[in-house]
């Protein structure tokens, strides 16, 4: 059997916190949404059978794509489609004897999706020649020393060599981002913008220039308590998050706002910096400082917006849940004939993780009655079908007449 080498990965893996509640409601919170935790997850990712088929960095099966390098940016609800389709092929593999194909439980699931989504916020290893060549290009150099060499007109940055992940530098930008860009205006110097291939780079320099052990690792983000902080610093009295909050500022969760890793979101905190320093200044607000672990709750909190699904379209939903058979063997409202139930009563439709579970746990089935081969879902259209039948279940008229 594999063994995943993930302690490493694992350190700045964030935690969702919190065990799933019941599948009732709309994922309002973030908790609600994804409630898992990523440690217990990558636990089960090796005992539920995953890594028979997917690697993490080259380490498990080849059958499918490797996870930790793919980088998933898909939306749950995406996620949900495609553990639909590949359910029948998993269950191809535990055919053999012995081997059934795992079940599995909402509060699982949940653990599982944290890891897997976890994997796409650490980046790889940074390259120090290129950390060292933006050292020089963005300026830095010019003001600040590393072992001995540079300006001197801001602290000497050697201290940020024992740190093992980039959070410290990202949260000390940010902390220290005025009173650089007060003394960049006073040199008539350019305020550099940031990759977050920059700041790894960077920070990857750091290390080898000025090397420390042991390494000092932040505490793993916990997104619940970025959604407080997202509060309490006000931002949310500029950002609205899906339509909800201020307008100063545009929308953290509109679809494809943040994308990338925790330092690519960090990154874009501090190349945003100026505009929001003026409108603090407009409406008299104090810049807000964060420490290290305020920042990687934060960052934490915002990386997840990418995971969240746009609306879907109700009356593309209809046309999907023709196309997919589904009510082959469900009826869509109680009463109406369909051996497996009416999907509109599913409490599944609240919850993405519920009804990912749900999906995933069809593999075990043939495909519909009188059906040819079994459909596969692509893209929105998983959201669609959910909006559809939201839709229905709020009494809501979708134009184009009924379902069936
Ligand atoms: C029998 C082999 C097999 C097993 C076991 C398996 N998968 Fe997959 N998985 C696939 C295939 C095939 C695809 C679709 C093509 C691809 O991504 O390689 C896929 C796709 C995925 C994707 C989407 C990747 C993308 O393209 O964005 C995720 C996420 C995923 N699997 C998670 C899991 C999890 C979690 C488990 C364990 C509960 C699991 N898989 C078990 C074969 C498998
Ligand atoms: C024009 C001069 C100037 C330039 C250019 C500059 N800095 Fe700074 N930097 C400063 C000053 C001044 C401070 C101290 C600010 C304060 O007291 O808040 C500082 C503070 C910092 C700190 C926090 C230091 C500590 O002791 O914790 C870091 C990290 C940092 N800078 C990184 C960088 C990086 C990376 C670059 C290149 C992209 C850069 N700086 C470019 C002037 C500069
Ligand atoms: C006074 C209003 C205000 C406050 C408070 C504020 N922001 Fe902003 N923010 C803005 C504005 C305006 C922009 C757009 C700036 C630009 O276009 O460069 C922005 C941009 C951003 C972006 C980039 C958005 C994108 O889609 O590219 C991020 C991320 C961000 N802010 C995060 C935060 C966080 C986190 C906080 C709280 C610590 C915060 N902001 C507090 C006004 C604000
Ligand atoms: C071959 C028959 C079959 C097909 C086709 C089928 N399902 Fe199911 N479905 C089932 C069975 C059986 C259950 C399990 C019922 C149970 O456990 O109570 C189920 C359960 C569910 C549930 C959970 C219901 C609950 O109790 O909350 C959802 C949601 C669901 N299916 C969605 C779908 C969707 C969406 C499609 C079309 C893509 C689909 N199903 C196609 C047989 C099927």
């Amino acid at each position: 059997m594999h063994r995943l080498a993930l302690a490493g990965l694992l350190v700045v893996a964030v935690a969702f916190p919190g065990a799933p509640g019941p599948a009732t409601a709309g994922p309002d919170t973030l908790a609600d949404l994804l409630p898992g935790n990523a440690v217990e997850g990558s636990r089960l990712f090796v005992s539920r059978g995953c890594i028979r088929c997917h690697a993490v960095r080259g380490d498990g099966g080849t059958v499918a794509s490797d996870l930790g390098r793919l980088r998933l940016k898909r939306p749950l609800l995406e996620l949900a489609g495609i553990m639909w389709n590949h359910s029948p092929r998993v269950a191809a593999v535990f055919r053999d004897p012995g081997a059934r194909q795992p079940k599995l439980e909402p509060e699982e699931m949940a653990h599982l999706l944290a890891f897997v989504y976890s994997l796409g916020h650490v980046e790889g290893p940074g390259d120090p020649a290129a950390g060292a060549r933006a050292f020089r290009v963005k300026g830095c150099q010019t003001c600040h020393a590393v072992a001995g060499a540079g300006g001197d007109v801001g602290p000497a940055l050697d201290k940020y060599g024992q740190y093992a992940s980039p959070l410290f530098l990202s949260a000390a930008l940010w902390e220290h981002a005025p009173a650089m860009a007060k003394a960049m205006r006073e040199r008539g110097m350019q305020r550099p913008r940031f990759s977050a291939e920059n700041i790894v780079d960077l920070l990857a320099f750091l290390q080898t220039s000025a090397p420390a052990r042991p390494r000092l690792y932040a505490r793993p983000g916990d997104p619940a308590r970025g959604e407080t902080l997202f509060e309490d610093k006000g931002c949310a009295g500029c950002h609205a998050v899906r339509g909800q909050g201020g307008k100063i500022g545009p929308d953290l969760a509109r679809p494809g706002a943040l994308g990338g890793s925790l330092t690519q979101v960090a990154g874009t905190m501090w190349n945003h910096a100026p505009k929001m320093w003026e409108r603090m200044a407009e409406r008299g607000v104090e810049i807000p400082s964060l420490s290290v672990e305020e920042m990687a709750d934060l960052v934490s909190y915002l990386y997840l917006f990418q995971f969240m699904d746009a609306p879907g379209d109700p009356r593309r939903g209809r046309a999907v849940l023709r196309d997919k058979d589904c009510t082959g063997c469900h009826g869509l409202r109680q009463g109406e004939p369909g051996a497996a139930g009416p999907l509109v009563e599913s409490a599944a439709l609240g919850s993405p993780v519920a009804l990912i579970t749900r999906l995933w746990n069809h593999a075990s089935l043939a495909a519909a009655p009188g059906s040819a081969s079994r459909p596969m879902f692509t893209g929105t259209e998983m959201a669609d079908l959910v909006a559809f039948l939201v839709s229905i279940r709020d009494g809501k008229d979708v134009p184009g007449g009924r379902a069936r």
